[in-house]
């Protein structure tokens, strides 16, 4: 087990302790994100491939006799209780509204819940664009399968999850970041096909890292502009009429796009290349083609930062930065985007000088002094003690 789930493990046991007065019955994890490419592509039925990491949240809890949850969050040192038949969303602990949400989609499926004493932690950074909050629904969902023997699949746990974020928390996101946290595969991207939600394995090839780099900015417009996306993708494919941009093959696309609006036509042509892209990159790394996968993860930021209209000058900033540092086979701007970080594939090798010379450049021009992480692919929800 990597050092840090152990400590995360530790300090989850010893806070339930401190409040309960008992030793937890159970401690689960659920990691983080980073997709590799394939991005906006989740929510028009399309491919993504993205990578569990070893960054993640854990809950220790233990069941109940009442119908009550009671959660402590050691990161936000804040404490939260809720009846599970009376679910409504908090207004302050606003951060429990995920376990909220989660509680309620369980039961709305139909499964029987029961109480229990909690404690959250963990090391996802907040707001990062590493999918924290997908990584506490995910954790919340196993922690109560685990507690109740819910008979649930993994893809079920990830889709009610979805619904909770969605309904819920009032977030329109597509299934990516859930899913992945769910099934994620240690030393495998997953390759999965958002319509059918079949998926595929693929090795991270040995000799490569996945290098994240955060660029300390904010995602300040991030839901109003994410909607605004979704809309227009489903304008696009009204126009066109398809039930869903993954059904525009680029010939299609090509011989059909005279007919969008200027700005429609953008966002279409990002999400019929991407898909494209996905494909071609799944290729590529079964072929150990790290160079030909780098430089889709260039175009896909390219395509990002001027179709989509989904980059901003920090990212930007940081690909160049990736650009001119050693060991770099590829670089882009990863999840939602208007900040967040950057996902780098990166010769294993010169991982470290990557690291500094990347920081060192962004810190030039931004003044900002950037976290760069060397991720490894982790195991999707699991338990750890
Ligand atoms: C966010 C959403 C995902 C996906 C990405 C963009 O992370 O939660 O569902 O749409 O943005 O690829």
């Amino acid at each position: 087990m990597a050092s840090s789930v152990t400590a995360l493990k530790e300090r989850a046991a010893a806070a339930f302790r401190q409040t309960f007065g008992r030793a937890p019955d159970i401690i689960v994890a659920a990691p983080g994100r980073v997709n590799l490419i394939g991005e906006h592509t989740d929510y028009n039925g399309g491919y993504v491939l993205p990578v569990a990491i070893d960054r993640q949240i854990v809950i220790a809890a233990s069941p109940r006799d009442d119908r009550k949850v009671k959660i402590g969050s050691l990161d936000m040192a804040s404490e939260a209780e809720f009846a599970l038949d009376s679910i409504a969303r908090a207004t302050q602990q606003t951060w429990s509204n995920y376990q909220r949400g989660v509680a309620l989609m369980l039961q709305q499926a139909g499964h029987t819940l029961g109480g229990v004493d909690a404690v959250i932690t963990g090391d996802v950074p907040i707001g990062a664009g590493l999918s924290s909050s997908a990584a506490v629904e995910v954790a919340t969902a196993y922690m109560f399968q685990q507690l109740y023997h819910l008979n649930l699949s993994r893809v079920e746990l990830a889709l009610l999850c979805q619904r909770a974020e969605n309904e819920f928390v009032g977030m329109r996101c597509g299934i990516m970041d859930q899913f992945i946290s769910s099934l994620g595969k240690s030393q495998h991207a997953l390759l999965i096909d958002c319509r059918s939600l079949d998926y595929e394995l693929v090795p991270v090839p040995a000799g490569a890292s996945i290098v994240v780099c955060d660029t300390k900015v904010q995602r300040g417009l991030v839901d109003s502009e994410y909607n605004a996306r979704r809309q227009e993708c489903e304008m696009g494919a009204r126009l066109l009429g398809v039930r869903a941009l993954r059904d525009v093959t680029p010939e299609m696309f090509e011989r059909r796009a005279r007919e969008l609006p200027e700005t429609t036509r953008r966002r279409c042509r990002h999400v019929v290349y991407e898909n494209q892209r996905v494909m071609e990159s799944v290729a590529a790394l079964r072929r150990g083609d790290l160079a030909a996968f780098g430089q889709l993860m260039y175009d896909s930021h390219a395509s990002l930062r001027d179709d989509y209209q989904v980059s901003c000058r920090s990212l930007d900033i940081m690909v160049e930065a990736a650009r001119q540092a050693p060991g770099v086979y590829g670089a882009r701007m990863t999840g939602a985007g208007f900040g967040g970080c950057t996902v780098n594939l990166v010769n294993a090798a010169k991982a470290e000088d990557f690291r500094r010379e990347v920081a060192a450049a962004y810190a030039a021009a931004t003044g900002i002094t950037p976290p760069v992480y060397v991720c490894l692919a982790e195991d999707g929800a699991r338990v750890i003690g």
